[in-house]
């Protein structure tokens, strides 16, 4: 977490407004959400290891967070506000988030992030307009190196009921694929953690080949795994827990045959990621795997029609990534998945963008029924670093120092000041209270070019004299004019 100085600061609030107000222009309205939820908001929307990173604690017996993003918040908001108002409702959001990650390289535990969510629509239409207005502030950010990767969930969770994984298996992979999709050393960590929860002990792996070798009934196993057991000396109470036995027996069995499947779906996501490359080349080579698996094609049809649209919009077609295997940490998305990359200055790869569709996380927060949405979201941190630097008019007025002769005159000369900032004009007074000369210093010091000495003569005849810092000269000018003369004479830098 950083402190957040001048510069940096107006950098922010400048790129913010920006984004702002092209977004306000798009139709989303500005919204914020308490930086403080309850925890059990984000459990139905994160995998596990994103549960992890939550700033989570125990209030007055209450599970309370600090938001790690702001999607799910939106989601609660829609539902608390919009729910009942006409559709497309579209929102966006911009402020801190929190999450306990290992510090690195734009990686903070605070950072900002700037961000739309769209409820309704027509999906084809919704996620191409959320793409192309995510191309769109980078254009405007005049940032235009980066790439625009491209997936779809709807693939790997075809396979995933193609093969009859479990509900956890699944959810496994799908949180998985983020690791999986980056690269080998990642896939690699993937298949250890799912080698950890679903090993395979040689015994299993004996009756698995038996199994295989010649298929058996249900009854069949029963009958398999009854006649192991009585070769085994060991008493059985009854004939219950003979039953129980083989049944237990036979769900071991059964995670074997779930292990198999999920390092099928881990193959395949292999596959899918070794594919990975710009349209229009890789839509054939993806086709075929597809059709090799005898899985739906549909989400590629709909990217194809997605990346024509966004090439219209003026993204080069070398900058679109088509990544099948595309996962985000997160697994509440249910379609579009796409991130934004970009160089650091460095060269190092930076995700500046992450987004996608999540048609059921509203019902998953509460809702009584599915809402179509979608959304992306920014991080300002990393995005301001890629900005060209001409970009940021810093338009900084040399203030104007207000020195009271004694602290009587304190009241008069905060009137001028006052009156001078009215005006438009950076106008301070000097607090220091020790005097004309040292007041002059330390207002040359503060980089001002003029002070206004005010004292008891001044304000008996409403003027102040004007000290011309860099020339010394003085003048004695009126207070109603004050703002005239100076209008003319103080430099921007
Ligand atoms: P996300 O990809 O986790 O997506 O975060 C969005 C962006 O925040 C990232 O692309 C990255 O630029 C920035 N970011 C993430 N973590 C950090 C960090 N530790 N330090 C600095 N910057 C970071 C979401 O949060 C989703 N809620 C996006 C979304 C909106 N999906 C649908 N709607």
């Amino acid at each position: 977490m950083h402190d957040v100085l001048p510069e940096a600061f107006r950098q922010q609030y400048q790129v913010a407004e920006r984004v702002r107000v092209l977004l306000e222009r798009a139709g989303y309205q500005a919204v914020d959400t308490p930086m403080l939820e309850r925890s059990d908001l984000f459990l139905a929307s994160f995998a596990q290891d994103a549960w992890q990173n939550l700033y989570a604690f125990q209030l007055h017996q209450r599970d309370l967070c600090l938001r790690p993003e702001y999607t799910a918040s939106i989601c609660r908001l829609y539902l608390d506000h919009y729910q009942r108002l006409p559709q497309p409702v579209r929102l966006q959001y911009a402020g801190p988030v929190f999450r306990y990650e290992t510090p690195g390289r734009g990686r903070y535990r605070q950072h900002t992030q700037v961000g739309i969510e769209l409820f309704g629509g027509q999906p084809r239409c919704a996620d191409a307009e959320i793409v192309q207005l995510a191309c769109e502030i980078l254009q405007a950010l005049h940032i235009t190196t980066y790439r625009l990767e491209l997936g779809h969930v709807g693939v790997a969770s075809a396979l995933m009921e193609r093969l009859h994984l479990d509900r956890q298996a699944a959810h496994l992979l799908l949180t998985l694929m983020e690791q999986i999709s980056r690269s080998p050393d990642g896939e690699q960590a993937a298949r250890a953690r799912l080698e950890a929860l679903y090993p395979q002990t040689s015994a299993e792996t004996r009756i698995v080949d038996r199994i295989e070798e010649r298929p058996l009934s249900l009854n069949g196993q029963s009958y398999l795994v009854s006649s192991l057991l009585s070769g085994i000396s060991l008493p059985f109470s009854d004939e219950d827990s003979r039953h129980e036995i083989a049944e237990r027996f036979l769900w071991k069995i059964g995670r074997s045959e779930q292990r198999r499947h999920v390092f099928a779906a881990l193959e395949f996501l292999r596959q899918l990621r070794g594919l990975a490359g710009s349209p229009p080349e890789v839509f054939s080579e993806l086709q075929t795997l597809l059709s090799s698996y005898q899985l739906d094609d549909s989400p590629l049809k709909e990217l194809e029609r997605l990346v024509a649209l966004v090439e219209a919009s003026g993204v080069d077609s070398r900058q679109i990534t088509l990544n099948l295997a595309l996962g985000r940490g997160v697994s509440y998305y249910t379609g579009l998945l796409f991130e934004i990359h970009a160089p650091d200055e460095e060269g190092a790869d930076l995700q500046l963008c992450g987004g996608g569709r999540y048609d059921h996380l509203v019902r998953a927060v509460g809702g009584t029924s599915d809402v179509r949405a979608c959304g992306f979201a920014f991080g300002l941190e990393r995005l301001i670093p890629l900005i060209p630097r001409d970009d940021f008019h810093i338009v900084e007025q040399r203030p104007v120092i207000v020195i009271p002769v004694g602290t009587h005159d304190l009241v008069y000369a905060s009137a001028v000041a006052r009156h001078l900032r009215e005006e438009g004009l950076a106008a301070e007074v000097d607090v220091n209270g020790r005097g004309v000369s040292i007041g002059l210093r330390q207002a040359a010091r503060r980089g001002a070019q003029f002070a206004l000495i005010v004292g008891e003569t001044e304000w008996q005849s409403n003027t102040v004299t004007l000290h011309d810092l860099e020339s010394g000269e003085e003048q004695t000018v009126r207070r109603e004019d004050l703002a005239e003369v100076l209008a003319g004479k103080v430099r921007i830098v």
